[in-house]
């Protein structure tokens, strides 16, 4: 796909994966307007592909969460016809699910994980079918493939954002837009604060650990390969594609086994 002269979106663009598939749209000569909440970390970011990379790069702080800033984000950016969606931005919370953050939290977690990418992707989704090209990328995760005991809510986010990309995949077929779900396993970034302290090379006897540039530049390939959905990394393809042989019951009783906080982890 050719990015020269095209504006993408990235929502959570400030740090770990959305700045680095910033990055890398950036070293292919788009222009970026980078969405989060916090301005200054935005500011940083964008200074920084500025001088890096030669390209126009705009931001705005806007919280996902909150219906009124995603309604406001796509107003925004629909009449500059995007040529790239990369809906990033995410979070969540580890820990059992009744013991957990609130109903409140909770509610702001899914909107943020799931309704914010599918309202932009229908603001922005239609000028690109329209102009006959376009990638929407969505930010699943491995987490996608199982149901994940202790991060109930993250992990079925998850797996909406895979079923979504492809739903919409098969849908734009032949229309010049591609749409593709990345699903990384573990990958080095702060996301993994939110988790109780808990760190990712906790998941290193299963699967790899993976950089947040070598996600980006293997997802924009993988773009290219007009794929429906990508998993960086030969053993967590190994483990998707196993899970999915396995009877539900068994592969829910497994994960909770895999996410239990044990000491030493
Ligand atoms: N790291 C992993 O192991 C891993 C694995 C699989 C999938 N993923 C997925 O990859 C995506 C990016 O994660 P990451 O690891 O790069 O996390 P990260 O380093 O914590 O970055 C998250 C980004 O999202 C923004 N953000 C968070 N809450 C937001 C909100 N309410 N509104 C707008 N922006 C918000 C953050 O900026 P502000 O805080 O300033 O808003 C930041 O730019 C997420 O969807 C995550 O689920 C991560």
């Amino acid at each position: 796909m050719l990015y020269r002269g095209k504006t993408a979106l990235v929502t959570g663009g400030s740090s770990g994966i959305g700045l680095e598939f910033a990055r890398a749209l950036a070293g292919r000569g788009a222009s970026l307007v980078l969405v989060a909440r916090s301005e200054e970390r935005l500011r940083c970011a964008a200074a920084g592909i500025e001088s890096e990379y030669g390209v126009g790069v705009e931001t705005m702080a806007a919280d996902l969460s909150e219906k009124a800033s995603v309604v406001r984000v796509g107003d925004a950016l629909a009449g500059r016809e995007p040529g790239v969606l990369v809906n990033n931005a995410g979070n969540g919370h580890y820990g059992r699910f009744v013991e957990g953050p609130g109903a409140e939290e909770v509610w702001d977690e899914v909107s943020l994980n799931v309704a914010s990418a599918a309202a932009l992707t229908r603001a922005l989704l239609p000028g690109m079918i329209r102009r006959g090209e376009g990638a929407v990328i969505n930010l699943s995760s491995t987490a996608a493939f199982q149901p994940v005991p202790y991060m109930a809510a993250y992990g079925a986010g998850k797996a909406f954002m895979l079923s979504f990309s492809e739903a919409l995949w098969a849908e734009c077929r032949g229309t010049g837009v591609r749409v593709m779900a990345v699903c990384p396993g573990a990958v080095e970034t702060g996301f993994w604060s939110d988790w109780g302290g808990r760190d990712p090379r906790r998941y290193n006897y299963l699967t790899g650990i993976s950089r947040p540039e070598q996600i980006a530049e293997a997802g924009l390939s993988a773009l290219d390969s007009g794929k429906v959905s990508f998993v960086p990394g030969v053993r967590d393809r190994i483990l998707a594609r196993s899970i999915a042989l396995a009877p539900r019951p068994f592969v829910a009783r497994a994960s909770e086994w895999v996410n239990r906080l044990k000491p030493g982890r």
